[in-house]
């Protein structure tokens, strides 16, 4: 039987915070031999906002040995570059067409950015969903692995592919989110009612996938709780439920199981417990990532034969696409 597809992408912009491992990367490597997977960097993603080129260009490959040293097979898994393959951009046009700038006017990180960076409302940054729309669509997607301030874009992904077929015919497959429930969404250490994000300005805020130990266990001991000391998940305790939640995600137990292993401890502890825990998984990634970014022939190749590949089925299918809607392509 033919395997069931998957998507999902990272932006290079910014350094990975662990959400982005929990939400993201961490599912992919679970998910990876289930599906057919392709796994892209979204560098068009990134410029919507400004961007330094030496430094995207860095980052790029960065998060390339980041997949790969987080445990994502290249023998299994189609791994590339987004620009390196122009469909995208070409998809991208087509959709736009059927897509309203009222829903855009209307998604929560158009707004969100929009507020951050009020000197640069470009176009890209509007049309960011259909970028990502097209992403998807392009490989008849099943399932996409993304953490929950996500899922509106996936769910306008899904309209857009209803809208097309129902207006030219079945074409799209219509794709599922998929989304684990610890991990899905870490919030800030300094305000847990926020998400954790790569682009913070309060380095307290966010734990990055590149800090060592030490920062680690400054960050959690700094992190944010309340005063009645009980360590229990509960909306009026946002901060301790976070804390919970990325023990849960970092060491495997669930938060009940958590909530009764620090029963009686003080806060003092159990942020220690936490920032020992990440600090466990992520040294032997760092260590591995650090180890592939000397090898730049094999991240090279990496890119090279990923790019191939899903050149090879983002071309059939935007020529299905260009097909139904009328573009003349030879006889
Ligand atoms: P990006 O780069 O902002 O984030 C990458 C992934 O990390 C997840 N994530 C989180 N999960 C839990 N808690 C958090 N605090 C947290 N912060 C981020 C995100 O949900 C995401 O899964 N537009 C996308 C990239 C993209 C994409 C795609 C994703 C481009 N094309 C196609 C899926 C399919 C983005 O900006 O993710």
């Amino acid at each position: 039987m033919e395997k069931k597809v998957l998507y999902s992408a990272v932006q290079p912009s910014g350094n990975l915070t662990i959400g982005n491992y929990t939400g993201a990367i961490r599912n992919w490597v679970k998910l990876q031999n289930e599906y057919e997977c392709y796994y892209a960097i979204a560098n068009m993603h990134a410029i919507t906002v400004r961007q330094e080129p030496a430094e995207l260009r860095r980052r790029t490959v960065e998060l390339l040995a980041l997949y790969i040293a987080c445990g994502v097979d290249p023998a299994h898994c189609t791994l590339y570059v987004q620009s390196q393959v122009p469909q995208h951009a070409e998809l991208t046009w087509v959709l736009n067409t059927m897509t309203y700038v009222g829903e855009m006017e209307r998604m929560t990180q158009f707004k969100d950015k929009s507020a951050k960076h009020a000197e640069n409302i470009n176009m890209g940054l509007m049309d960011y969903p259909v970028l990502m729309a097209a992403d998807i669509l392009l490989y008849q997607t099943d399932i996409v692995p993304v953490g929950v301030d996500q899922r509106q874009h996936l769910e306008i992904a899904r309209d857009i592919a209803v809208r097309f077929n129902n207006r030219y015919g079945e074409t799209f497959r219509v794709p599922e989110a998929y989304t684990l429930k610890e991990g899905a969404k870490i919030a800030s250490l300094q305000e847990p009612t926020k998400k954790m994000s790569k682009s913070d300005e309060n380095p307290n805020a966010s734990v990055y996938l590149s800090d060592d130990r030490d920062t680690i266990l400054r960050k959690f001991r700094r992190a944010v709780t309340d005063s009645d000391n009980r360590i229990v998940a509960a909306e009026d305790k946002p901060g301790v439920t976070n804390l919970l939640n990325i023990y849960s995600a970092f060491s495997g137990c669930t938060v009940a199981e958590a909530e009764k292993q620090f029963e009686g401890k003080g806060y003092g502890d159990f942020k220690l417990a936490v920032g020992e825990t990440v600090a466990d998984v992520l040294a032997p990634v760092q260590a591995e990532q650090k180890r592939l970014l000397a090898d730049k022939a094999y991240l090279n190749q990496v890119l090279r034969e990923g790019a191939e590949r899903a050149y090879k089925a983002a071309r059939k299918m935007l020529s299905k696409v260009y097909r139904k809607i009328g573009f003349y392509q030879g006889e």
